[in-house]
């Protein structure tokens, strides 16, 4: 007897999600992609005729949904933590010592371990074996709801199979991107023109917040689960990697990798082997996890403020390689800086192929002792860009070239001058210099400034060699015939373009600020400039003394806004932009008392990965928070990276809010975007 469509869609969905299953967690496909796709097919197919029959489980569900308005907030069941690091064996020592004395004995303790992972964690909820909720971590306690994206994530099953499945079953783990699949949707981007992504951490955690969930579907996103609890006692084993072994059988996808290990001697020799795979993972990790295996011990040992005693990151070092510097060019910027760059023999480290390197300046390439040939190390550290850190003297060659600075600009020709006081060398030529209008240019339609997408290096480059661009004001001059005259620019790109073009005439101030490329003048004091003077017009006129007023304008900055509004040229740039229709949005003037940190005082100390302490510095202020240098009673909160010292110590013994980078990144999380959109 043929079945009924209620039987054939379940069996459809199971099958799918099986194959799925073999096809995207454990790599051995038993059907042909045709086969497949012919199953799928079938399934889309009969519930479209029978849309009552459509279940949350389905794997027509995967392919994403219409864009929601924002992201709901998810209360975690219980907080999700962050963990404590060591960066040396003699520390990770410690972590087993203090354990053994916290528990009373001496026996070795029995550690689950396996590689951490740098990408985004989450939290799922399965009810009855049905995926139902998906958060992010949020600051902890708190995280928002990515359900509609989560489902799409091919290695995450919706429906668990086989036995004993816990009523709720919370599992937690790591999203990320595979180093392949990032590489392959970068690529497709740059072939688009599209934006691309800086690393596959930021992909991810990108995609994740994506409101329209069709668009995640099509990102290559994966897990790996590190945790789980059930809703009642007695519904999961005693030990971690009994645990694991169930989340395996229920299909959930588990890092390979994991091994359960007995005393830290062991736990050593597994992170040098892990340290060792690092370069040939399809996935960036920095460092290892080790777990205490046993849930008594784990309960027994408790938790800190924010992370469990019962495990401890082990990180890494950064990634530094050798290669060979091949030559060095001097780069101009936009405000006609000359910076010596490092053309490297291409290699791959830290999770991208590195090409080039900045030397910053003359002094760095003195004090560096490098020559064109020389063997050189570098170090690439979660997003910081990569550094030359050091010459291999004693492997030199014997044919080197020496660095010679520049005496005439290499774009423009112009004499290059050297101010007082500075290090850097700087191009005499202003705008009849191309490379100073291109990156004025790029800076001015990039996504913090006027947020032109579309008007990236490429164009402008052919704009500028055109002479279809002489300044600012003509990007707004352009029309769609121009346009579509040029290499790589159909009619749809083109119309795209004058789309976001015309867009831009309405930013807010304080990012028409900082489009205008004034030196010094970057996110945080744009804002600042903006929230204090309201107009540009108010601004245009501000004497030396009144730009003073300005929180964390000092005499320097004051000085070189006033100088960039006295010059004639900017005078009339400003008055073409205006003509071409470009109205920044006026500011309230000193909403700084609506801003979510207004009236708080915050320090930061330590080292943060994410974003350097300027960057830190930066969006606190933007965030309407004082950023302190020392710690005081009057202090609000102090973000704590790893190796902070006295002033950490100093809150702790005031009492004041300490949190970590998680924290803190979070935080930012949930106010910048707030922010960014008013
Ligand atoms: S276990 C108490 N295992 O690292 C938290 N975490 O720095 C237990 N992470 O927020 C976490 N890979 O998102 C664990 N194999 C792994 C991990 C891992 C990455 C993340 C996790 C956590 C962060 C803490």
């Amino acid at each position: 007897m043929k079945p009924g469509p209620k039987a054939e869609l379940e069996s459809l969905r199971r099958q799918v999600e099986h194959h799925n299953r073999l096809y995207h967690q454990l790599d051995k496909p038993e059907i042909t992609d045709q086969d497949f796709d012919r199953l799928f097919q079938r399934l889309l197919q009969l519930e479209a005729e029978h849309p009552e029959l459509v279940t949350p489980d389905s794997p027509s569900q995967r392919v994403g949904s219409a864009p929601l308005g924002s992201f709901a907030q998810v209360k975690h069941a219980r907080p999700m933590l962050s963990l404590d690091k060591v960066f040396d064996e003699e520390d990770l020592k410690r972590f087993e010592e203090r354990c053994k004395k916290r528990l009373g004995g001496d026996t070795d303790l029995v550690y689950s371990c396996e590689p951490k992972i740098d990408g985004v964690a989450v939290s799922i909820i399965y009810e009855n074996g049905i995926l139902a909720r998906a958060a992010t971590r949020g600051d902890g306690t708190t995280g928002e709801d990515i359900t509609h994206n989560v489902k799409t994530v091919k290695s995450i099953p919706l429906r668990l199979v086989g036995a004993s499945i816990p009523a709720v079953l919370e599992v937690r783990g790591e999203i990320f991107m595979t180093k392949s699949g990032f590489a392959a949707m970068n690529r497709d981007a740059e072939a688009k023109q599209e934006r691309t992504f800086v690393n596959p951490r930021n992909a991810a955690a990108g995609t994740l917040r994506q409101l329209d969930s069709r668009i995640t579907a099509t990102r290559p996103l994966t897990m790996f689960c590190y945790s789980a609890s059930a809703g009642n006692e007695g519904e999961l084993p005693d030990e971690l990697e009994a645990i694991f072994q169930r989340l395996g059988a229920w299909g959930l996808p588990l890092n390979s990798l994991r091994r359960t290990v007995s005393g830290i001697a062991e736990c050593l020799a597994y992170c040098h082997e892990v340290l060792a795979q690092r370069n040939s993972l399809d996935y960036e990790i920095d460092g290892v996890v080790v777990k205490v295996n046993s849930l008594a011990q784990q309960q027994a040992l408790g938790m800190n403020a924010r992370t469990p005693r019962w495990a401890m990151a082990y990180k890494f070092p950064a990634e530094e390689v050798a290669t060979t510097l091949l030559d060095v060019e001097f780069q101009v910027g936009r405000t006609g800086t000359i910076t010596p760059v490092a053309r490297l023999e291409p290699v791959f480290v830290g999770g991208v192929t590195v090409s080039n390197s900045t030397l910053h300046n003359m002094d760095e390439v003195e004090r560096l002792g490098i020559r064109i040939g020389d063997k050189v190390i570098i170090r690439r550290a979660g997003d910081v860009i990569p550094k030359i850190v050091m010459v291999m003297r004693d492997q030199r060659p014997a044919q080197t070239r020496v660095i010679v600075a520049p005496e005439r600009c290499p774009v423009c020709d112009s004499p290059v001058l050297k101010d007082e006081g500075e290090v850097s060398l700087r191009c005499s030529g202003g705008p009849v210099c191309q490379a100073q209008l291109e990156q004025s240019l790029i800076h001015f339609a990039s996504r913090t400034a006027m947020d032109i997408e579309g008007l990236g290096s490429k164009l402008v480059e052919q704009l500028v060699a055109q002479t279809l661009v002489m300044n600012l004001a003509d990007i707004y001059k352009l029309d769609e015939a121009t346009l579509t005259n040029l290499e790589r620019m159909g009619a749809k790109s083109a119309q795209n373009l004058l789309a976001n073009i015309d867009r831009s005439r309405t930013v807010s101030l304080p990012r028409f600020l900082y489009a205008l490329g004034i030196r010094d003048v970057g996110e945080a004091t744009a804002l600042n400039l903006a929230n204090h003077f309201g107009s540009i017009e108010a601004l245009l006129n501000a004497s030396e003394a009144a730009l003073i007023e300005v929180p964390d304008v000092g005499p320097v900055v004051a000085g070189r806004v006033a100088e960039f509004f006295a010059e004639p040229r900017h005078r009339a740039l400003l008055q073409q932009l205006l003509d071409a229709g470009v109205r920044p949005a006026e500011q309230q003037v000193a909403p700084r008392e609506s801003l979510p940190l207004a009236g708080e005082t915050w320090v930061v100390t330590g080292t943060l990965e994410a974003l350097d302490r300027n960057q830190a510095k930066a969006v606190l202020q933007r965030l309407g928070a004082k950023v302190a240098g020392s710690v005081s009673a009057r202090t609000t909160c102090v973000v704590a990276g790893p190796g902070a010292g006295s002033k950490l110590a100093t809150a702790e013994s005031l009492g004041i809010k300490v949190i970590d980078e998680a924290e803190f990144l979070a935080l930012l999380a949930r106010h910048d975007s707030a922010v960014e959109k008013a």
